[in-house]
């Protein structure tokens, strides 16, 4: 799989580790976020980046990391066809995938630690949709509100 990644300034070395565990189970990695703390490395730039190389097909999945998780994803998620979900558990990781078809996880470098961020990664990239009727038509809800704008 292809995996899309980038972070702001808080969770450079976070990343880093994100990397390297996707890497050693077999994933190529885009590494769209910066690799040295600077406070100017603003989150928005980064999350939609990340969101549009998604989108475009050209990684088959995002991860995204800030302080929280909440402002990447939020500005990756201004990007028409970006699901990306906050998680700080591997159970939402996972159920996000099965349900949601999420295409974008998200992280806070501040509040989960390394092995649990490793742990919400595994249980995201090794989870597909599950294709049931149901979540299709209600992400096919979601796209109708999104095209609503
Ligand atoms: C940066 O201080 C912080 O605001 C950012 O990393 C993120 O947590 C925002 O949601």
């Amino acid at each position: 799989m292809k995996i899309a990644i980038g972070n702001d300034h808080t969770a450079c070395e976070l990343k880093k580790s994100v990397i390297a565990f996707l890497e050693e189970k077999g994933h190529g990695v885009i590494n769209m976020g910066p690799d040295t703390p600077d406070p100017d490395d603003d989150y928005p730039a980064v999350g939609e980046a990340v969101g549009r190389t998604v989108v475009a097909k050209e990684a088959d999945l995002g991860v995204l990391i800030c302080g929280t998780g909440v402002g990447i994803s939020l500005a990756a998620n201004k990007v028409k066809g970006v699901r990306a979900a906050v998680c700080s558990d591997p159970a939402t990781a996972r159920l996000t995938r099965l349900h949601n078809d999420a295409n974008i996880i998200a992280f806070g470098a501040r509040i989960v630690g390394r092995e649990l961020a490793l742990d919400i990664v595994r249980a995201f990239v090794d989870t597909e949709f599950s294709g049931e009727e149901r979540h299709i038509r209600r992400i096919a809800q979601l796209t109708e509100i999104e095209n609503r704008g």
